[in-house]
């Protein structure tokens, strides 16, 4: 009985041992995504859509500068995205890292290239995966320019920052090939001319501003896609940031009953808009999509008001410090 034990106990030692050098030795993995043939520009027009894009529904502000100047920049503060946003999660410490051109410390030796495939193929300058923070990889040929654009008109900031650093958790999806670079679903289009149609309000709820991301109810732990697109329900606990509040995404499909702005006229939806933050800690970017400009968005009213209705009630969406969430899903 005794040996049998042991035996036991030994094949399980072995076991995790095994598992940890299978780990240690196959986790860094390199992915050869093809780099998009898009070349920055100096002309100021498509410089300044790069800018608009970055403070404004694009929102990369958000988390490519240092933590203490985000409430800044939400309102409204433009400085160079020298990096800065962190966050400490169960597969990783990650780090947003400092996009201006300084050739040591920022994004001045990478070629339009890579950085090309790193917001459309999520495959970072050296090769290695980038966890799913941007959701931009159906993004427009003419808006990645824009955006590289944008990124070479900045000044130098000479600001190192530390590496993501994976922990066994993320090291683990990566070795066993549960988490890879995410692709683009269909083929991104050359150009979206700003209009107010739903087709473009499509294009900025679902790839730009990432509006489904947040609205559509999600696995806490895998981050997966359980509820229909933009009936919210999506449970953000409170964190770090949010100084005790907690928050459930609103229903935004235009269901009469459930529907958040169902009964909102147009006018009143980018008023909505335009007036910015009222919790203090809500993670949507209010101040940066307080800039989308007014064809932006009509054409998101457009696309919202235009979707399948669901019918989704969530009673409240924001908590106060010590209140419960309702339990999830
Ligand atoms: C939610 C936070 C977040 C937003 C919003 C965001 N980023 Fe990032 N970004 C990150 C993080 C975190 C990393 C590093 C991830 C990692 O190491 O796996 C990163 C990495 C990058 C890289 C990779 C650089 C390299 O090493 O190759 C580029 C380029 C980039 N971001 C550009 C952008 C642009 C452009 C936008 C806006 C269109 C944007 N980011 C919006 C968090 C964000
Ligand atoms: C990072 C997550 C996140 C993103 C991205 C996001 N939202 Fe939200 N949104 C929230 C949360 C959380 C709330 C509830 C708290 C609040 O009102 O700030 C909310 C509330 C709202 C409300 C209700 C406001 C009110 O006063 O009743 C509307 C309308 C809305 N979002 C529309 C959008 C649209 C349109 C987009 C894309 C352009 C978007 N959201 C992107 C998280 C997000």
């Amino acid at each position: 009985m005794k040996k049998l034990i042991f035996r036991i106990l030994g094949g399980i030692v072995i076991l995790i041992v095994a598992l940890f050098v299978f780990v240690s030795f196959t986790w860094d993995k390199k992915f050869d995504a093809p780099m998009p043939d898009l070349k920055a520009s100096k002309d100021s027009a498509i410089i300044a859509r790069g800018k608009y894009l970055a403070f404004g529904p694009a929102h990369c502000a958000t988390c490519h500068v240092s933590m203490d100047k985000i409430a800044e920049v939400d309102g409204g503060a433009i400085i160079p995205l020298s990096g800065g946003w962190e966050l400490d999660i169960p597969p990783g410490t990650f780090r947003a890292p400092n996009l201006t051109p300084d050739m040591e410390t920022g994004i001045g030796k990478f070629s339009d290239g890579q950085i090309a495939r790193a917001l459309r193929h999520a495959v970072k300058h050296d090769g290695s995966m980038l966890f799913p923070f941007m959701p931009f990889q159906e993004m427009s040929d003419d808006d990645v320019i824009a955006l590289i654009s944008f990124l070479r008109s900045q000044p130098a900031v000479k600001h190192e920052m530390k590496k993501t650093e994976l922990k066994f958790l993320g090291k683990a999806l990566m070795a066993f090939g549960v988490m890879k670079p995410d692709k683009p679903k269909t083929t991104p289009p050359k150009f979206m001319v700003p209009d107010t149609t739903a087709a473009y309000g499509s294009y900025l709820a679902n790839t730009v501003a990432n509006c489904v991301g947040c609205h559509t109810d999600r696995d806490l732990k895998t981050g997966k896609f359980i509820g229909k697109p933009l009936a919210g329900g999506f449970q953000m606990p409170a964190d770090a940031f949010s100084e005790g509040y907690s928050f459930i995404t609103p229903n935004l499909t235009p269901d009469i009953e459930t529907g958040r702005i169902a009964k909102w006229d147009r006018e009143q939806f980018i008023n909505r808009f335009h007036s910015g933050r009222v919790y203090k800690t809500s993670p949507m970017p209010w101040g940066f999509f307080s800039r989308i400009n007014d064809t932006e968005l009509k054409a998101l009213y457009a696309y919202l008001t235009s979707v399948q209705p669901v019918e989704k009630k969530i009673d409240k969406s924001v908590f106060l410090p010590g209140e419960k969430l309702p339990p999830a899903n």
